[in-house]
């Protein structure tokens, strides 16, 4: 039997255990900032290079286009849940309450793609930024320290991706928590670069670097023309995520109700005409193709335009800026299995609270290693496709998650509604689809392998081991 965790339960439970005790502190403009905190980070500044590069050139635009439009549809419907259940946990709880059991365990397991990887990817442009930052300082780190041996020859171990990833999981585990006053500050110097960036640079674009603004397809699937639209939308995806993290904050909003909808699309908004603006200058400062492989391509476009007393202040805040997604992201990570494992789904380990700093500490370590390893070897852009797919599948269940909670919970009070159900769900997964087709056929198949490697700790593991399952069989 496939079971469903009723509605009233997760409220009921997520009050228990001391969660529901947050304080409902954030505005609705804080929520906004939040979701822009999450968001912008590598997929702009070090994505973006790469799609036009590869993909999209120019057109680059339109690939933030078509990927914020499947974001919105799935946006509408994480706001209808994230306002119904006001709770920690995001996708995996909703579907644990909609879908059952099984497909929460896949999509908790999923999210280990968006979260875990997601950390490992911003890891590595970090490091791409940071070696840049000592490069103006003069100093060069050889590159067998710099790029996996699988990014380029010569290489060996990313070793700035590592640190970092390592001293914010160790941060983590202090208990250290962003503020939402961090987050606004920071938030406020990762916008300022954005528009600074696009003001500064606007003047210096050079139009023929914009023709042609959608590059001839060079006969191969998603190498320019429409199909490179596609898949550069595929990739920039990247740039969005982060908008469900508005959802995690759920119970700290003052109004869920409407600060839901208002965080979740008003800093995807936001985020769009920025990108769309930051991609437009980027593409025209240079030749997109010398992007190729260059994980810090906006301070390379930078360059051209001469204030180079901006330069070292552009990078300083580009790290600053990822420094945050990674750590929302770790922390994100580890509160999904901190959640899963208290389900019974995953073993105790990684429930377990440390008695001074109050962390599942011991999760934070596991990811600590588990994120380094991706961070150190794999390539960025192998990194970026298996976030973007994890997450559009998680998008996808979501999506179709509204569709079934409309029908098995008719009556339950929805203080948002997606609008146009079942289209705006259907079109979500619709795109969602068609950006996971778009890309590359490895990515699929780490996708398969990874969620058959779930199916089977489920059935070994999460299955007999899980709490509602124990719960009902005793019929309590
Ligand atoms: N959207 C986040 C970023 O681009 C994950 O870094």
């Amino acid at each position: 039997m496939n079971l469903r965790k009723p509605i009233d339960v997760l409220v009921a439970e997520s009050a228990e255990s001391g969660e529901g005790t947050l304080k409902r502190t954030l505005s609705n403009k804080s929520l906004v900032a939040l979701g822009i905190g999450a968001i912008i980070g590598a997929g702009l500044f070090s994505l973006t290079g790469i799609a036009a590069a590869e993909h999209a050139g120019p057109a680059v635009t339109l690939s933030f286009v078509l990927a914020a439009v499947g974001c919105a549809f799935a946006g509408l419907c994480y706001a209808e849940f994230a306002s119904m259940i006001p709770v920690a946990g995001s996708a995996y709880t909703y579907s644990y309450a909609t879908m059952g059991e099984f497909m929460a365990w896949i999509i908790g397991w999923d999210l280990v793609l968006e979260y875990a990887l997601g950390a490992a990817t911003v890891g590595v442009s970090w490091s791409g930024y940071f070696n840049k930052l000592l490069h103006e300082f003069g100093l060069e780190l050889p590159l067998y320290l710099t790029k996996s041996f699988a990014e380029v020859e010569g290489g060996g171990i990313n070793l700035p991706a590592i640190v970092i990833v390592s001293l914010l999981s160790l941060l983590l585990l202090r208990g250290t928590k962003e503020s939402a006053s961090l987050n606004n500050f920071l938030v406020i110097v990762k916008v300022s670069v954005v528009i600074l960036f696009i003001a500064l640079g606007w003047k210096f674009i050079n139009p023929e670097n914009h023709t042609p603004y959608i590059p001839k397809n060079t006969g191969v699937y998603g190498e320019f023309g429409i199909s490179g639209i596609a898949a550069g939308a595929a990739l920039v995806f990247f740039a969005f995520i982060g908008f469900d993290a508005v959802s995690t904050a759920a119970q700290e909003a003052k109004n869920p109700q409407k600060g839901m909808p208002v965080g979740i699309l008003g800093s995807l908004a936001v985020c769009t005409i920025l990108y769309v603006l930051f991609a437009h200058v980027m593409t025209g400062l240079v030749p997109f193709e010398i992007f190729k492989g260059d994980a810090s391509p906006a301070a390379t476009a930078f360059k051209v335009t001469g204030y180079s007393w901006l330069q070292m202040g552009l990078i300083i805040a580009i790290l600053a800026g990822y420094t945050s997604v990674i750590l929302v992201m770790l922390m994100g990570q580890s509160r999904v299995f901190y959640t899963m494992s208290k389900d019974g789904l995953l073993p105790k380990f990684f429930g377990s609270i440390h008695a001074k700093y109050r962390t599942p500490y011991k999760t934070n370590l596991f990811f600590m290693v588990f994120v380094s390893l991706f961070a150190g070897f794999v390539p960025v852009t192998d990194l970026g496709h298996m976030v973007s797919i994890g997450t559009l599948f998680a998008f996808s269940l979501v999506c179709i998650g509204v569709m079934i909670l409309r029908k098995t919970d008719p009556d339950r009070a929805r203080p948002f509604r997606t609008p146009l159900v079942p289209l705006v769900p259907i079109l979500g997964i619709l795109v969602c689809v068609y950006l996971m087709y778009s890309l590359p056929f490895e990515a699929w198949i780490r996708l398969a392998i990874w969620m058959a490697l779930g199916v089977a700790i489920y059935f070994f593991y999460g299955k007999k081991n899980s709490v509602l399952r124990k719960r009902n069989e005793q019929g309590l």
